[in-house]
């Protein structure tokens, strides 16, 4: 089994480890069925959050305990850690790392990981870092559309939403770009568009990728809808914040465009992008199978990061 240590960024990820992930997540479904297993028995993983989290923090406290392991947790980590008092993210980061044998990180910074990880001699998993990236998202994304569309090469994919400030499609074009034939549309309201540096990258490592004003004009042929929340709270002011929303919404009309096989996903939470009551029966959403699947994929990690 390769170990891994440090997860800071989505291109740390090669095509071999991510197939070694995805396979010890899907046993991992097996462990979660027969109620948990004992590997990670005694071992603690401390999970500081300086930004609000669902998903994130619960299902890697969820893992966590599932393998047998113990968990530290600050959330509001800003308010109610020593951040209050004025104590800088290295210091932090430097007395947890005595306490824990693992540090799940969510900072409103980017470069936060990178920051901690050169003081940390225990492993820090980067859970969202300002807008910069969020790796084990992109795993889970992955890993999703691996067992949603059932590759992950030559697969087509709408980008939609907040793309300027939304963590979780910049990390998921990084990880899309370690396969063959993969496209990428970006829609994005004018304000929150895609940035240069992963389109730039995009096309360094030949992934076609272009911009699209109307969502209908690609829909009929993408596999994955991958849909985003407008991120309210990293706007400087409410006007910017409502010439975005609103734009693209995933409702009926939108779903009978859609190839029967291609599935709408969503890293969640979401606000009004999705039409709830249209879309959440339709068996191509597919955005809490893969909220579930965020377990198994986190499960896969710490026991990589931790077992043995
Ligand atoms: C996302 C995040 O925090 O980047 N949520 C998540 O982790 N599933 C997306 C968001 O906040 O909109």
């Amino acid at each position: 089994m390769t170990r891994l240590f440090n997860i800071i960024e989505a291109q740390q990820f090669s095509p071999e480890v991510m197939a070694e992930i995805f396979a010890v997540a899907r046993e991992m479904e097996q462990v979660v069925q027969h109620y948990g297993s004992n590997i990670l028995n005694r071992r603690i993983m401390a999970t500081l959050f300086y930004e609000p989290s669902t998903r994130t923090r619960l299902s890697f406290e969820s893992a966590m305990r599932r393998l047998g392991g113990e968990v530290l947790t600050t959330e509001s980590a800003q308010e109610f850690s020593s951040a209050a008092k004025g104590e800088t993210l290295e210091d932090t980061i430097r007395v947890i790392a005595g306490y824990a044998d693992v540090v799940v990180l969510r900072h409103f910074e980017g470069g936060a990981s990178e920051r901690a990880s050169a003081v940390a001699d225990v492993p820090i998993i980067n859970a969202g870092d300002g807008a910069g990236q969020h790796p084990t998202q992109a795993l889970l994304d992955m890993y999703t559309i691996e067992r949603e569309i059932g590759r992950l090469s030559d697969i087509s994919v709408a980008m939609v939403g907040d793309l300027a400030n939304g963590r979780t499609v910049r990390s998921l074009c990084y990880l899309l770009s370690k396969y063959q034939g993969n496209k990428v549309y970006f829609v994005a309201p004018e304000i929150v568009r895609m940035k240069e540096d992963i389109k730039s990258y995009l096309s360094g490592h030949g992934i076609c990728h272009e911009e699209v004003d109307n969502l209908y004009d690609v829909a009929p042929e993408v596999d994955v809808i991958y849909q985003t929340r407008i991120q309210r709270e990293r706007f400087d002011n409410v006007a910017d914040y409502e010439a975005a929303r609103g734009k693209y919404v995933i409702d009926r009309k939108l779903l009978d465009c859609l190839s029967a096989e291609a599935v709408v996903m969503h890293p969640l939470p979401r606000v009004d992008e999705i039409d709830a009551a249209a879309v959440d029966d339709d068996p191509r959403a597919a955005y809490f199978r893969q909220a579930h699947n965020g377990l198994y994929v986190r499960m896969a990690l710490l026991k990589m990061l931790l077992a043995g």
